[in-house]
């Protein structure tokens, strides 16, 4: 088969880790950067151009499609999509996952466990905001934050009413959520393939820290779920309907709490921790999938 793997760095770990397991498998693997290709539209027609040369006869894309990039690397999935290349990533699914309380709503409105969480558009009213959370301390999050960055403790009320204030002032939307102090800094990434989770590992935050984000210096080890847990991600990962997808969660006196289910989640943590070839996963959902349609 002919797959395109779209990502803007063809050096990146997983980039390079999907391109070497199709080559394993026998595929011809090719990188091209989303953010540069031409998207073509007229009557019954669509086609992709990449720096002047047509895109055909390709089987299959996986997208790695990063946060600066969705919008425009969303409408890159979906030309794809419509020309009836199979992709490992729904453009509607992307660009749902991407939005912090878009996901967390739906996940909520289906009865998957979450931080409670309250969003507010008025800036007089923090106080009330702050006790429609009901709990300090409270957490406060940037809608567009990545990597643990724009996740702020704050451990008491006057701190959270001061920051609320501020991000009101900058105009910047976050979201106030309950603290899971049970969490003790851990969370645990379970990476789902086509319904399936094939790779688990929990991430530990530096002492004194509570973000356990590997990029903000978190340890991470292999970890067994329990079989609510199991359940709990392969069905925050079918709600959003990601078929690749990073499902984050807590562990909390209340259960799995989903913090978040990521589009294009990184590779290297999850490989280097668990040993799992998680992109020969990734290209074999392919396979499976395009021999099926052919
Ligand atoms: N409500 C919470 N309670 C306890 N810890 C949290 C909570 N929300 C986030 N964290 C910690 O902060 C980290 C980053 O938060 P997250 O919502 O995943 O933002 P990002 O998208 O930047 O990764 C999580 O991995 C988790 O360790
Ligand atoms: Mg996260």
């Amino acid at each position: 088969m002919n797959f395109l793997v779209l990502s803007r760095n063809p050096a990146l770990y997983s980039t390079q880790s999907i391109v070497q397991a199709g080559r394993r498998r026998g595929h011809y693997m090719r990188v091209i950067d989303h953010m540069q290709c031409d998207l073509i539209m007229e009557k019954g027609k669509l086609q992709v151009v990449y720096q002047g040369e047509l895109i055909d006869d390709y089987q299959a894309i996986i997208p790695r499609i990063g946060n600066t990039a969705t919008n425009y690397g969303a409408a890159v999935v979906r030309h794809f999509e419509m020309m009836g290349v199979f992709s490992t990533l729904d453009h509607e699914s992307l660009l749902r996952a991407r939005n912090k309380i878009s996901s967390l709503q739906l996940l909520a409105a289906h009865g998957i466990g979450i931080p409670k969480t309250v969003i507010s558009n008025n800036p007089y009213t923090v106080s009330e905001s702050l006790d429609s959370l009901g709990s300090l301390p409270a957490i406060i999050k940037l809608e567009n934050g990545t990597h643990g960055i724009g996740v702020i403790l704050a451990d008491n009320k006057k701190n959270a009413e001061s920051l609320l204030e501020t991000f009101h002032k900058l105009k910047q939307r976050v979201l106030i959520q309950e603290y899971i102090k049970e969490a003790k800094g851990a969370d645990i990434r379970v990476l789902i393939v086509n319904d399936k989770i094939t790779g688990i590992m929990q991430r530990q935050a530096q002492p004194g820290e509570f973000r356990s984000n590997l990029h903000r210096g978190g340890n991470s080890f292999v970890v067994r779920l329990t079989e609510e847990e199991a359940v709990t991600a392969k069905k925050a990962a079918r709600i959003m309907g990601l078929k690749v997808c990073g499902v984050d969660m807590l562990r909390s006196s209340k259960g799995p709490l989903i913090l978040e289910v990521n589009a294009s989640p990184g590779l290297e943590g999850i490989e280097t921790t668990t040993k799992i070839d998680i992109a020969g996963k990734i290209i074999q959902f392919c396979e499976d999938n395009v021999t099926k349609n052919l």
